[in-house]
């Protein structure tokens, strides 16, 4: 947990049901404003659909969501619009006014000068720096990220790790990262949660210090007893120590 920020995520008992399936079973969670946390979990456990209920865009079964407003949500894939110049895609749906707001979030994505560039000349890194941009312009109290990187290769990954942690160390929204990466989550997050079942199989503090590069902590036995913890709940089979 980072600081004493407002609670800007409060979820109490949420339950959601696709048919005869119950994918979310009482699901209690509170984020707070400039509080990172990661879900993990398996595929199909529901992750997206947390999300999404969070953002808005699917109705609980039963219980409670409440956030802060303006929560905007950055996906796997940046979304552009193909026939939009990068500064009208970062601005899409924002009056004109915004556009000076559009190119200063594009300067701290590292796209100063891309403005008038169109998504099909983007590489896919500098593809999802718009989307982060699109997302920064908005001032989110809440941002979600669903898989943001995965689509990365590995350096881009790590670089784009990189950026996103200074946003939100910038900015402090409150963050739900979903990932299938644990290292990706142990070295971004102040609370990793595993979504099993319906429900939180763990919910851990990461009390490490920031920055975390790219190789902080590789060593570190508590860093290394958090991932074999995870890895465990997320039924990967381990040899001992
Ligand atoms: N609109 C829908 N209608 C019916 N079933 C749905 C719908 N949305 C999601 N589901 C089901 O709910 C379950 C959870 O889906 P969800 O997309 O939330 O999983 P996830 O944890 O994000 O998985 P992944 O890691 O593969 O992205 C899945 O079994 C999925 O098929
Ligand atoms: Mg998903």
């Amino acid at each position: 947990m980072s600081g004493p920020g407002e609670v800007a995520v409060r979820v109490r008992g949420l339950t959601k049901r696709f048919g005869a399936a119950t994918v979310l079973d009482g699901v209690d969670l509170d984020v707070r404003r400039g509080e990172f946390v990661a879900l993990l979990g398996p595929s199909g456990t529901g992750k997206t659909t947390l999300l999404r209920l969070l953002a808005g865009l699917e109705r609980p079964d039963a219980g409670t969501v409440l956030t802060a407003p303006r929560v905007t949500t950055v996906y796997q894939e940046p979304r552009l619009v193909v026939a939009k110049r990068v500064l009208a895609n970062v601005t899409l749906g924002l009056p004109r006014s915004a556009r000076d707001k559009g190119r200063r979030a594009l300067a701290e994505v590292g796209l100063a000068g891309r403005e008038r560039d169109w998504p099909a000349t983007l590489s896919g890194g500098e593809a999802q720096r718009v989307a982060l941009a699109r997302a920064l312009v908005r001032d989110p109290r809440v941002l979600l990220l669903d898989e943001p990187f995965a689509a990365l290769d590995a350096l881009t990954r790590l670089q784009a790790q990189d950026l996103v942690a200074e946003l939100c160390a910038r900015h402090r929204p409150a963050v739900v990262l979903v990932t299938h990466d644990v290292d990706e989550a142990v070295r971004l997050a102040d609370r990793v949660a595993v979504l099993r079942d319906g429900a939180f199989a763990v919910d851990r503090a990461i009390d490490l210090p920031r920055p975390r590069d790219a190789l902080s902590g590789t060593a570190d036995p508590a860093v290394l007893e958090h991932r074999r913890e995870l890895l465990t709940h997320l039924g990967v089979a381990l040899s001992s120590p």
